[in-house]
């Protein structure tokens, strides 16, 4: 089971923000990438569809004989991890918006939270906001429209800094000091984020933390890879091949990126 890899999905690229993450911490690691950007974006879907394609692209992944799941979309995590922990035999890691490390960074006690309107109207993401964030003030955006952009490449374009702008301008007024981006999607955005943002303003994505703990239950579950020989990255896509591998060309790691009818 150790030999499997780790298996990885997201309605679109923006979980291939995580993988790089992951590579990073865990460069021998075996992973394969499931992005379903046919069916991007999930933001706008219901906790149903939500579910249902969770656990089709989880099913992939154990099919492909994945030892763990990173769902690397804060929609799916924040509407489905509990309903495919129950439901299959593996460990799973999701990822949710970082509400408690803004509020401990928070000078202002003033912090913005960008995702999707899936993640935001969630019942995990309240219970956390919830626990994590008394006498903070939380401004909730939703990022309508961005994840098209960002599936479309349009990672600078004035069509997307303007939409960032307008989302972004209230709770600037209003004085956040941190930035939450609550979609795996959203730290590509970064760049153009820097130039829209004022200096003060810290963008705070989940990355990391993902990565680390995904490090944290393989060694706990006795599942890290004790091979040595070559680790192995596949990524499949049920839409655009070129536009995937163009999220992925600077991994300094052979790869190969594959359409999939699915
Ligand atoms: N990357 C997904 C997330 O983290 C994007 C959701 C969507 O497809 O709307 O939420």
């Amino acid at each position: 089971m150790s030999l499997g890899p780790i298996g990885i999905f997201d309605s679109g690229i923006g979980g291939t923000s995580i993988w790089r993450e992951i590579n990073r911490l865990l460069p021998n690691e075996s992973t394969i990438y499931l992005s379903d950007s046919k069916n991007a974006p999930y933001g706008e879907k219901s906790k149903e569809e939500i579910l249902r394609l969770s656990i089709k692209n989880t099913e992939f992944l154990i099919n492909k004989g994945c030892k763990l799941i990173v769902v690397a979309c804060n929609t799916a995590t924040t509407n489905a991890i509990k309903e495919l922990r129950d439901n299959f035999d593996l460990p799973f890691i999701g990822i949710e918006p970082a509400i408690k490390t803004a509020a401990l960074n928070s000078k202002t006690k003033r912090v913005g939270v960008l995702a999707t309107k899936g993640t935001l109207s969630s019942s995990l993401f309240h219970s956390t906001s919830m626990s994590h964030a008394s006498g903070i003030q939380i401004m909730e955006q939703r990022g309508t429209g961005l994840v098209e952009l960002i599936e479309n490449g349009e990672l600078n374009s004035p069509k997307t800094k303007a939409l960032l702008e307008r989302y972004l301008s209230h709770m600037v007024n209003q004085g956040i000091d941190q930035l939450v981006l609550g979609c795996t999607h959203y730290p590509y955005l970064i760049p153009l984020l820097k130039d829209i943002l004022p200096d003060n303003v810290k963008i705070i994505d989940s990355g990391d933390g993902v990565a680390r703990q995904t490090k944290y239950i393989l060694e706990k579950y006795n599942l890290i890879d004790p091979s040595v020989s070559k680790a192995d990255f596949q990524f499949f896509t049920n839409k655009d091949v070129k536009v995937l591998d163009s999220f992925v060309k600077d991994a300094r790691v052979p790869y190969k990126v594959s359409f999939l009818d699915f």
